[in-house]
């Protein structure tokens, strides 16, 4: 699409991401997918902490890798305080990347225009640095449109008399979010409290300000209604392109940790459809007592699984081997589980023989696994992770929710009737219908390619 009268000068484009690897992944994709438009003179990656920047350089030779802090200052990992950790990443990186645009704007070639900038809104600091420097500002959420949406109407419900002890464990429906529950709802009871001071803070919901555009990793074909909806409620324009992975399948990922690539062997020996993939993501973590409710569930399922056990995913096992497990456990599934600690996991997803993921639920994951129709147990932890699981489960209806705690009786039930079961069965052909949806998005004419269309002459005028 031609717009008439706009400029046409080269300009550099910024990256901010926020260094967690369901946020660094969508990031770079969106950076590759950018680059393949042909409109920039250079794409630079501000970031805070990642593997050593050179290891990525060469396997992305269009990004200029630059630190913000040392690796020390940068530290990000879920807990209470999370909070607290993201409002101090948030101020030390204020200065240095002020710093860093001033010298790219004196730098500038006289025929370029100001860089624009795209920014995670986890890393709310860019906005104001953005907006100091008067340079366009653009936000990516990496999580779906509906848990945006949601904070819009939480103040509206909470202006209603909502509170939150007694209305956020319920399965009432919440008024204009319907299917969600209250259970459904990303946020906490203190946090509820407080909305005010959270929106302000890190929802990006009053930080839009002057911002251009806000884009998403998600589809017509997913979230229709919520993105009308949404585009309702932002005076500025909504872009939803995904699935990002499949735009830009040449982007390699920034593994925070090493793939296991033995595992795509394992899987090449399992018949079609029958292993079970389980991944919760980098973030959530479980408790001993979880863990082995776990192993004993997968073993007596009786399904062969490969079953990713990161560094830190058992509370307090960061500095131990992850892999320990009872002998008794290893013994009784022997050759049927493959564990590794992180896993090349669209890869897995991918395999032929992989016919049902057991995920938290995090939005990569959910789109990661839609986008080649493998069905899902559901098993969310926190914040937008309850959302998708409602959407998968009673929207797209291509996976179950695993309700309780960590019980192996459960556990097991749940693996045999994604598996085994006819209603396994049922979800994994609607899982290939929606597949076939999301490819459609992408192909020339359809939502997701126009939406990146106009994105990218939004970003030639601004
Ligand atoms: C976080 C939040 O937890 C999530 O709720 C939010 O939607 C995004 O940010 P995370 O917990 O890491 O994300 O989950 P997810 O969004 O699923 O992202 C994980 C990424 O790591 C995916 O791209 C996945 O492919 C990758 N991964 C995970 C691997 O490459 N290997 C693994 O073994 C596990």
């Amino acid at each position: 699409m031609e717009i008439q009268g706009l400029r046409r000068r080269p300009r550099r484009l910024m990256l901010v991401p926020c260094a967690m690897q369901g946020h660094i992944n969508p990031m770079i994709q969106l950076g590759t997918i950018l680059h393949s438009k042909g409109c920039f003179s250079s794409i630079t990656v501000a970031h805070t902490q990642l593997n050593s920047p050179s290891d990525h350089t060469s396997s992305h030779p269009y990004f200029i890798f630059q630190p913000l802090l040392s690796s020390d200052d940068s530290s990000l990992s879920s807990g209470t305080d999370f909070i607290d950790q993201l409002s101090n990443l948030n101020s030390n990186c204020e200065a240095p990347l002020q710093e860093l645009l001033i010298q790219i704007v004196k730098n500038l070639e006289q025929h370029e225009d100001l860089p624009c900038v795209i920014y995670d809104p986890l890393m709310y600091y860019v906005k104001s640095v953005a907006d100091h420097l008067k340079l366009p500002s653009i936000m990516f959420r990496t999580s779906c449109v509906t848990n945006m949406l949601s904070w819009y109407v939480c103040p509206r419900i909470k202006k209603q008399g909502y509170t939150p002890f007694r209305d956020f464990k319920s399965l009432e429906l919440v008024p204009g979010l319907d299917p969600l529950r209250f259970k459904d709802l990303p946020i906490l009871p203190s946090i509820f409290e407080n909305l005010d001071a959270y929106l302000q803070l890190v929802t990006s919901v009053q930080n839009i300000g002057t911002s251009s555009a806000i884009i998403f990793n998600s589809m017509d074909c997913l979230e229709q209604s919520s993105l009308a909806r949404l585009q309702q409620e932002c005076q500025i324009p909504i872009f939803a392109i995904g699935p990002m992975h499949k735009l830009a399948p040449e982007a390699t990922s920034i593994s925070l940790h090493e793939e296991d690539r033995s595992c795509i062997t394992w899987l090449d020996k399992q018949a079609t459809n029958s292993v079970i993939y389980v991944s919760l993501g980098s973030i959530a973590s479980v408790n001993e007592k979880e863990i082995a409710e776990m192993a004993w569930g997968l073993a007596n399922s009786n399904q062969p699984f490969l079953w990713v056990i990161r560094p830190g995913l058992v509370c307090g096992s960061e500095s131990k081997d992850p892999l320990f497990l009872p002998d008794d456990f290893k013994q009784t599934v022997g050759e049927r589980g493959c564990i590794v600690k992180w896993a090349p996991q669209k890869q897995v997803l991918a395999h032929k023989a992989v016919g049902g993921f057991w995920s938290h639920c995090g939005w990569n994951s959910t789109v990661e696994s839609i986008s080649v129709g493998v069905p899902v147990i559901c098993k969310p932890f926190f914040g937008d992770q309850q959302i998708n699981t409602r959407y998968i489960s009673h929207v797209w209806r291509v996976g179950i929710e695993l309700e309780n705690d960590f019980e192996r009786e459960d556990v097991e039930r749940a693996i045999r009737r994604l598996m085994v079961e006819n209603e396994g069965e049922e979800m994994r052909q609607r899982a290939a219908d929606l597949k076939l949806k999301t490819e459609f998005c992408i192909q020339k004419g359809s939502s997701s390619y126009n939406s990146l269309n106009d994105l990218v002459e939004l970003i030639k005028s601004v």
